[in-house]
Formats: C-alpha cells, sequence, structure tokens
C-alpha cells in the first residue's frame, strides 16, 4: 500500500467537512453515503468522487469498493446496554452497528469516528464502552481523545468533539499521538465580512430586538440567544455551531457590527468551521445551509488528526 494511496469511504458524509480535512491530509477518498438531499447537494458540487444518497441501511457491501479507512461522524443514537446484552439483534439497528456491518465486509485498516464529546458519558458510560468493545473485538487498537476546535486549530469556534482512532495494526496505533495544541486561533474579527446583505440585519420588529440592543454593546464578540436570554460568548470565539441553526433565525449566532445587529451569514459560519473560501454554495435555503454547517465538522482538526495518522503510517511502514 503507498502512503500516498491510502483510499477512504466518508460514511454520513453531510457536506464533506471530514472528505477535506481527509483529502487535505493526503487521503483519497472513493466512495461517500448520506442521506440528507440538502447535503448531498453542497458534497457533490464539492467534490466528483462516488456518492450514494441512501440510507446507510440500503448499502450492499458486495457493490461497495473496498477501502483502507472507513470514516464518518455518525449521529450519536442511544442503544441501551440492556438491549446489547441481549445479542447483536436488538442492536443492529443503530448507526453504530452499520458501521460495523461495512467495516466486516470491508475489513478497513483503519477508522477515523468523530461524534459529540458527550458520547464517552452517554448511558453511564455504557455506551462507548460497547463501541470500544465492538472495534476491540474485531482486532482494532483504539486511540479517542476529545479536542476542541479552537485550541487545536486556529479557528475561534468552541467545539468539543471526540475523535475515535481505530487501527488494524498495533505498531501504527502506538506510532499516532494526537495532535499537539495549536498555539493561537484568529480574532473573531477575521471571520466577519464587513458588508453583509441587509436581510440578515434586525430591526424593531424582530423578535427580542429591544433586549438585544440593549445587552449587545461590543464588537467581534459573538451572542447566541437562549430561548429566554442573551448569552454573550467572553471567548472571543464562537460558540458551537448547532444544526438546529437552520430550524429557526434566532439559533444563528449574532453579532454587533457598525450597521447594527446581524445574524452570521452562511460563508461566516463555513469559516468558524474552517470551510475554505473556494468551498462552493449550491443555491440552496439559508436555512438548509446553516443546518449543514452546523452538522458539519471543523476541517483543520479533521486535517491536523488526519496528518498525525498519516505520519504514523509512514513512521511503521
Ligand atoms: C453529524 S452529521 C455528519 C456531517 C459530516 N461529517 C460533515 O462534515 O458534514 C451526520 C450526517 O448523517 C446523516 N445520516 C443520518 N442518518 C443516516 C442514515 N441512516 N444513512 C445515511 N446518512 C445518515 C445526516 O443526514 C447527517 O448529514
Amino acid at each position: 500500500m503507498q502512503n500516498n494511496n491510502i483510499t477512504v469511504a466518508d460514511l454520513f458524509a453531510g457536506i464533506g467537512g471530514i472528505a477535506l480535512g481527509l483529502k487535505r491530509a493526503g487521503f483519497k477518498i472513493l466512495w461517500a453515503n448520506e442521506m440528507d438531499h440538502n447535503a448531498c447537494i453542497t458534497y457533490s458540487t464539492n467534490f466528483k468522487h462516488k456518492l450514494y444518497e441512501c440510507e446507510i441501511q440500503k448499502l450492499n457491501p458486495d457493490e461497495l469498493q473496498k477501502v483502507d479507512m472507513l470514516a464518518g461522524g455518525f449521529p450519536c443514537q442511544a442503544f441501551s446496554i440492556a438491549g446489547y446484552r441481549k445479542g447483536f439483534s436488538d442492536t443492529r439497528g443503530t448507526l453504530f452497528f452499520e458501521i460495523m456491518r461495512l467495516v466486516d465486509s470491508i475489513q478497513p485498516e483503519y477508522l477515523f469516528l468523530e461524534n459529540v464529546k458527550n458520547l464517552e458519558r452517554h448511558d453511564n458510560g455504557n455506551t462507548f464502552k460497547v463501541i470500544l468493545h465492538e472495534l476491540e473485538k474485531r482486532g482494532y487498537h483504539v486511540k479517542y481523545k476529545v479536542l476542541n476546535t479552537c485550541e487545536y486549530s486556529d479557528v475561534p469556534q468552541n467545539r468539543e468533539r471526540i475523535y475515535i482512532i481505530a487501527f488494524k495494526n498495533k505498531s501504527v496505533c502506538d506510532a499516532f499521538e494526537f495532535p499537539k495544541k495549536s498555539t493561537k486561533h484568529k480574532p473573531i474579527s477575521a471571520i466577519l465580512d464587513d458588508s453583509v446583505e441587509k436581510n440578515f440585519y434586525y430591526n424593531e420588529k424582530s423578535p427580542f430586538f429591544s433586549i438585544l440592543t440593549k445587552e449587545m454593546t461590543k464588537r467581534d464578540t459573538v451572542y447566541q440567544w437562549r430561548r429566554v436570554y442573551l448569552r454573550e460568548n467572553k471567548n472571543n470565539v464562537c460558540p458551537t455551531l448547532t444544526a438546529n441553526m437552520g430550524m429557526g433565525g434566532h439559533n444563528v449566532p449574532l453579532v454587533l457590527d457598525s450597521k447594527g445587529i446581524r445574524k452570521l451569514t452562511p460563508r461566516e459560519c463555513a469559516r468558524f468551521q474552517g470551510f475554505p473560501e473556494t468551498y462552493k454554495f449550491p443555491a440552496i435555503a439559508n436555512s438548509a445551509l446553516y443546518k449543514q454547517f452546523g452538522n458539519s465538522v471543523s476541517v483543520p482538526v479533521i486535517e491536523a488528526v488526519a496528518k498525525e495518522i498519516m505520519k504514523a503510517i509512514k513512521k511503521v511502514s
């Protein structure tokens, strides 16, 4: 296997944040799977490899190209330890086990999994125990760590995610280390546009306008409306972008600039995830774009972890 030819299948691909980070680190994506139509539009606007638009449950492993790595930020679905003890049949329907179904058939050398920080504590730690057990019983050696985007890249977003990396080869696993904390993130001003269309601004008719004008007093600070109150982020970073930004205007983080109070634009949200300016937006509703970037990953963190995997592989081979 050539180091520069390590092939990947991108599961739960979303708009391709994991794909982009892996590609930048030198991995070669062969195919992807995603069921959300709007996400698939964005994905295929930016990548040319094969994209299966369907539920992962519908993928037939016999028809899939073999790859060296399976990657995916899978939705964290509850599977109780009680169900697990009853045997595989009770947990088969859950998405993590769909990944295992593909692992059993494709037998990849590496797995690159990403999830919310809380996965480790979900169901009192039992879910995570099951995940580790399932990987280890298939012969994988596993390392995992929670990384915060603003500490491991220059992107000013508070986003803590767990990264689970599994290796068939123990020596490669031993050689792999998660990236070191990076020195400094960019200021918020580096992300914000100077000129933004009028429709992103709030006015007297907007909900909670009087509270916002009273409380939003600082520039280069990101605020967030939290149901009944305004939260100011005091750490000079953007709060975690979430998928529900697409479900109602006031879930989108807010800023004050020279023209007034406004929502972040989808392009600014993309920058807060470390997507480059060249990343193309298809002509779909802004609400869909907000949801997609909230659901995505911080590309430079994926890239940093992926480069360390590449380093470990090269060291051992
Ligand atoms: C957390 S997001 C992953 C985002 C992706 N890593 C990115 O960079 O954009 C999870 C994705 O899984 C997709 N998904 C959920 N259930 C699925 C299923 N049964 N089959 C295929 N995709 C699914 C969702 O539509 C969503 O885009």
